[in-house]
């Protein structure tokens, strides 16, 4: 593979010429925040997160996506990247549901990550929110598409790795909605259960069905149970 030359913050190191500019920075070992990336699976650019500064380039190009050039000169961490980067967090918490207390992410939700990491406490943004119903007629994933933001990591994965296309994206604009075709509940579309979606999503807009793990806590217990009653008593003489 032919080989350039980039220099990252300061930093001069030569790359595979099929790289993205985020592949670049990671191997120089620079941090990019990343949001609706996936790699190889998902690099549609649509988040902005990771959008960096690069000489000759009048706005800000998502790293993720932007193609190393020989001679690039990149900055990741001026005032307006992080300015940036920041509006955009900003924008697509200002249509979250942010009920995360009692969310099932809270703690392990990439976007409250990401919201501390960026020192967001107060949202700037005031505007319309959507309010879709919560679809929980299957038996084992239920979708919260207030949550959802919109990164199609999920779709990705139900689509390109699991090769079910149980849900895709319908709608433009503020309209836009992951959803089952036809917006069909989950139940009523090809979804096979297997949960990679779940895996996928970075918030709570996708969830196992609270009754499974409880389904699986009563098995456990009663293996449990089992084994105590079954086991021998050992007498020693
Ligand atoms: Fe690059 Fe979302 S991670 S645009």
């Amino acid at each position: 593979m032919d080989k350039v030359t980039v220099t990252i913050d300061g930093i001069t190191l030569e790359v595979p010429s099929n790289y993205t500019v985020l592949q670049a920075c990671r191997e120089a070992g620079i941090d990019i925040p990343t949001l609706c990336y996936a790699e190889v699976i998902n690099e549609i650019g649509s988040c902005r997160l990771c959008v960096v500064e690069v000489d000759g380039v009048r706005n800000l190009p998502a790293s993720c996506i932007y193609p190393v050039q020989n001679g690039m000169n990149i900055r990741t961490n001026t005032p307006r990247v992080r300015e940036a980067r920041r509006v955009n967090l900003e924008l697509i918490l200002s249509n979250h549901d942010r009920s995360c207390l009692t969310c099932i992410r809270n703690t392990k939700c990439e976007l409250q990550d990401l919201a501390e990491r960026f020192g967001i406490t107060d949202i700037e943004f005031q505007g319309e929110n959507v309010n879709y119903p919560l679809d929980d007629a299957s038996p084992a994933i239920v979708r919260n598409p207030n949550k959802c933001v919109l990164c199609r990591r999920c779709i990705a994965e139900c689509q390109e790795v699991q090769n079910v296309f149980a849900i895709g994206a319908v709608n433009r604009g503020f309209d836009t909605l992951v959803s089952a075709p036809f917006y069909v509940s989950l139940n009523d579309s090809p979804c096979i259960s297997c949960g990679q979606c779940i895996t996928a999503c970075p918030t709570g807009a996708l969830y196992e069905k609270d009754h499974i793990q409880r389904v699986y806590r009563a098995l456990a217990d009663k293996r449990k149970h089992v084994v105590v009653q079954t086991a021998p008593a050992v007498r020693v003489a």
